[in-house]
């Protein structure tokens, strides 16, 4: 049996190698193909921040921050928590280094780990990877529609199929209309309360909202009678969300507007939005979502700063990929493989090696010191393409060999324009 060895990596936690790994690093270079298109630039923020950043931003009573935070004291004992999310990084950046500049707007994006204290199970981790994009001071419902088509672009560019998915968008209203309609919906809460489970019952009085997550039968059926907030909007987010809705149908996206997605974090106003996968993701089925944040970074102590964007999960990604049985398209691995017959030839085999990668191709040779049996082994395992073999009487004659390994067929090449062919042919 393999030994596994002393430790292993904590629960909710995953080391990615492999395809996996190359996965992780493609779906960013798409990110960065398509978000730059949009004129997104990216951000790298902290992984840890002050505790208090993610209480404020994300709010006190949402599941992440009572239940699920990797919260700590440093050395001098401040309170520090490892990123559950990063919208608030981003935003405390920001501020604090200007990023908005003269023209009050900013397009950035990241990917990395967040940490969220949950149970682990398909699609969801303690230790999982987001890719999310966010505009900066930005008011009008153009810029909703832009973030929700980037978000699907780069998905069609994944080539995941439309089908698989369905685009869920709603509105959460504003600080003057939300208020009114929260006490509307307590109320109604309150009055089916023997109907709803202890959690729900509990959320009554701190987020209500919330209840509209309760997965329960009994909760749901309470819910699907209760009001909503899309007909409770005021004028101008009812504006707002019209005009979305028309720029999303003039672009021709399929969506659904459901009354019920209320996304589990405290600093959305009005547009929010989810894509999720229509089945084999099980209950996990978010693959990711967002919305506007328009008084966040007047919460964290900045200026009036309207903003929006959103986060995709890697992990789910990649279950949605597989669901729909997609293969990435991974770089091929080593293309040109130089087998030396004996020692005495290593050394040119190394300074070949280095002139096809000059030229611009992947190669590799033995560092091993195996036999010429086991570098074509070696070879194989690689998936090179040609394997090119250096051997004393086609070397004295000023050529090498190349062996096809595909066709296993054999040509002399010479020496000297090794490289340059090779190159040409391969590219
Ligand atoms: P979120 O909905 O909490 O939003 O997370 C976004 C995505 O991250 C989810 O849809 C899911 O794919 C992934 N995710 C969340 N938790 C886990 C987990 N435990 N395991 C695996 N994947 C997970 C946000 O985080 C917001 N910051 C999005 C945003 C950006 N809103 C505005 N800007």
């Amino acid at each position: 049996m393999q030994n596994k060895g002393t430790y292993q990596a904590p629960k909710g936690t995953e080391d990615l190698y492999g395809e996996r790994a190359q996965a992780w690093e493609l779906l960013q270079q798409v990110a960065a193909r398509v978000f730059s298109r949009y004129g997104y630039r990216p951000l790298y923020t902290p992984i840890f921040e002050a505790t208090e950043l993610f209480t404020r931003a994300v709010g006190k009573a949402t599941e992440v921050v009572n239940k699920e935070m990797y919260s700590f004291k440093d050395r001098k004992g401040r309170n520090l928590t490892l990123r559950p999310e990063n919208t608030a990084g981003v935003v405390r950046a920001a501020i604090e280094q200007n990023l908005l500049g003269e023209g009050g707007s900013a397009k950035l994006y990241y990917a990395g780990p967040m940490f969220r204290y949950e149970k682990p199970q398909k699609g969801r981790q303690r230790q999982f990877y987001q890719l999310g994009a966010e505009a900066l001071g930005v008011t009008l419902p153009e810029a909703d529609a832009e973030m929700i088509l980037m978000l699907w672009e780069y998905l069609c560019e994944l080539t995941l199929p439309q089908q698989h998915l369905q685009l869920l968008v709603n509105s959460m209203g504003c600080p003057q209309c939300r208020p009114l309609y929260r006490k509307e919906l307590a109320k109604y809460l309150r009055a089916h309360a023997e109907e709803l489970c202890a959690d729900c019952q509990e959320r009554i009085k701190t987020n209500p909202l919330r209840t509209f997550d309760c997965k329960r039968p009994s909760c749901c059926k309470v819910l699907a009678g209760a009001p909503k907030i899309i007909d409770a909007l005021c004028p101008d987010c009812a504006e707002h969300q019209k005009r979305v809705e028309r720029l999303l149908n003039d672009a021709g996206l399929i969506y659904r507007i459901d009354p019920t997605l209320v996304r589990g974090l405290d600093y959305y106003t009005r547009t929010v939005f989810e894509v999720q996968v229509v089945d084999g993701m099980g209950a996990q089925n978010a693959l990711g979502g967002g919305g506007r944040y328009d008084g966040l970074f007047e919460e964290l102590g900045g200026k009036s700063t309207p903003s929006i964007g959103f986060a995709l999960g890697f992990e789910r990604v990649m279950l949605a990929l597989e669901a729909a049985n997609i293969r990435l398209p991974f770089e091929k691995g080593a293309q040109v493989f130089v087998a030396a017959t004996e020692d005495a030839l290593r050394e040119e085999a190394f300074a070949l090696v280095r002139e096809l990668r000059d030229a611009g191709l992947p190669a590799l040779c033995d560092l091993q010191g195996k036999s010429l049996k086991a570098q074509f082994k070696a070879a194989d395992r690689s998936g090179a393409a040609l394997v090119v073999i250096v051997g004393p009487d086609e070397l004295d004659d000023g050529y090498v060999r190349v062996r096809d390994m595909q066709s296993k067929e054999e040509r002399l090449i010479e020496r000297s324009r090794a490289a340059a062919r090779l190159s040409a042919e391969l590219r």
